[in-house]
């Protein structure tokens, strides 16, 4: 239970400039150092405030860091050369070496609970999409960058076998958290006016 409650709201200017320029920050461009064991346990604090229908935190984190990103690489590297036997030993390298593009990999895994019963399933995987955008936010604010991907190897069995993933389990993301190598250009964004309508 929160000690206190949560204030009114109130207009916060750095926020709302944060979050309308906000950006994801590719992971190929990510380098060192990775946020400490104390920042690491905030963001997680703060990605698991989430809403949660029936506060069933339907949802759990994998750490990837050190020497696990390398292992966990060479699973990625040999399924995917299984897969693509005709492919050139480099593709192969590059493959492996996908989590050791960050100091930091959170996988976000959705695990849905009693769904026969309780909150819809989907409201409960909505939640743990939330828990992975709340992450890259809580990373950036944290003055890391932050890219939620998903990648081919996130649908693969054996992969989410080996990370211990399994049905009704599904990988929601794999949040890459390092320090930023270079400034995100800007992406293009929709415009708004055909997505909304009034309802009357
Ligand atoms: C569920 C999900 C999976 C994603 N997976 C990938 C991915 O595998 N590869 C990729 O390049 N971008 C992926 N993205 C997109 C990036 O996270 C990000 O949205 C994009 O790079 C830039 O968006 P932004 O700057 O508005 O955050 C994914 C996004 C979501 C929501």
């Amino acid at each position: 239970m929160d000690p206190k409650p949560f204030a009114l709201p109130s207009r916060k200017p750095e926020i709302l400039e944060f979050l309308k320029n906000r950006r994801s920050n590719m992971s190929k461009f990510m380098t060192g150092p990775g946020p400490s064991e104390e920042q690491l346990n905030e963001m997680l604090m703060i990605a698991a405030r989430v809403p949660d229908h029936r506060k069933l935190s339907p949802w759990r984190f994998i750490i990837f860091k050190d020497d696990a990103r390398q292992k966990i690489g060479a699973h990625i590297g040999s399924l995917f050369e299984k897969q693509n036997p005709d492919m050139p030993i480099d593709r192969v390298l590059f493959e492996a070496q996908r989590f050791l593009r960050a100091p930091l990999v959170v996988g976000v895994v959705s695990s849905p609970v009693d769904c026969a019963r309780g909150t819809p399933e989907w409201e409960q995987r909505l939640s743990s999409a939330i828990v992975c955008y709340n992450l890259c936010l809580a990373a950036q604010a944290h003055g890391f960058g932050a890219q939620w991907l998903t990648e081919w190897y996130s649908y693969e069995q054996t992969f989410c076998a080996e990370i211990g993933v399994t049905t009704p389990e599904q990988v929601t993301g794999f949040i890459y958290i390092g320090t930023a190598g270079a400034p995100s250009l800007p992406r293009p964004r929709p415009k708004l006016e055909p997505l909304i309508t009034h309802y009357s």
